[in-house]
């Protein structure tokens, strides 16, 4: 089974603090949502290989290291996985960028997918997935078995907040994806939301909480 790496830093756990809150309101949330999640962009790319290139400073010649062209592609999972994807990109402006919408039922926590649309050749891309939320892991879980099911093997997930419960379900589907939260939080509750959580994060991010 793939690690679990969750962030340990003052500046991601300060950040996560004011996203929780209750009184934060959508222009910050998106913002902080976008903020951590570049944070975090640091770590997760560390493994992201590099070539040399001769360039010329306006000193002298020299040679430097810059990202190989290896296809990287994003997978937001909307709606709130959208609120992630500019805290990424602003760092590798040429990732593709694919589409998966879900919906989770709200009675049975079923993951309904709606819509889908992921660059042509896949294949051989380094696939980023996308979503502040793994509550009951349902969502994840089948995004990624779409990845699959088009042939990519090299998958991460990328979130806020994970549950316990949603971390075992995930584990359980895909030993194979390394996953990368902000934090663990104690449990669902009986509407599967996470607890202490922050509430609906897609409502939030886009100001449609009734
Ligand atoms: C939320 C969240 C995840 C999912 C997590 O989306 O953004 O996609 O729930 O729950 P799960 O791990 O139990 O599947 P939701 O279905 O509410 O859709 P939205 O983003 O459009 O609001
Ligand atoms: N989806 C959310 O947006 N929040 C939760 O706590 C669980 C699922």
């Amino acid at each position: 089974m793939k690690k679990i790496f969750i962030f340990h830093h003052p500046l991601i756990d300060h950040k996560l603090s004011i996203l929780r809150d209750k009184r934060t309101k959508t222009p910050q949330f998106q913002m902080l949502v976008k903020e951590i999640t570049s944070l975090m962009t640091y770590e997760i790319m560390k493994d992201l290989v590099t070539e040399q290139t001769k360039i010329e400073t306006p000193v002298s010649t020299m040679t430097a290291h810059r990202l190989s062209k290896c296809p990287i592609v994003l997978l937001p999972i909307l709606r709130a996985g959208l609120g992630m994807v500019d805290g990424i990109r602003m760092f590798v402006p040429f990732a593709k960028v694919g589409h998966i919408g879900m919906i989770r039922d709200e009675e049975t926590l079923q993951p309904r997918t709606y819509y889908h649309k992921l660059p042509d050749d896949i294949s051989d891309a380094q696939v980023f997935v996308l979503d502040p939320m793994l509550a009951t892991g349902g969502s994840v879980v089948a995004a990624i078995d779409h990845l699959k099911a088009q042939n990519v093997s090299q998958i991460t997930f990328i979130c806020l907040l994970a549950s316990p419960e949603g971390l075992t379900y995930f584990s359980t589907q895909h030993p194979d994806v390394q996953i990368y939260t902000a934090a663990i939080d104690e449990k669902l509750n009986a509407q599967g939301y996470i607890v202490p959580g922050l509430g609906d994060a897609g409502d939030r991010l886009f100001g449609t909480e009734s």
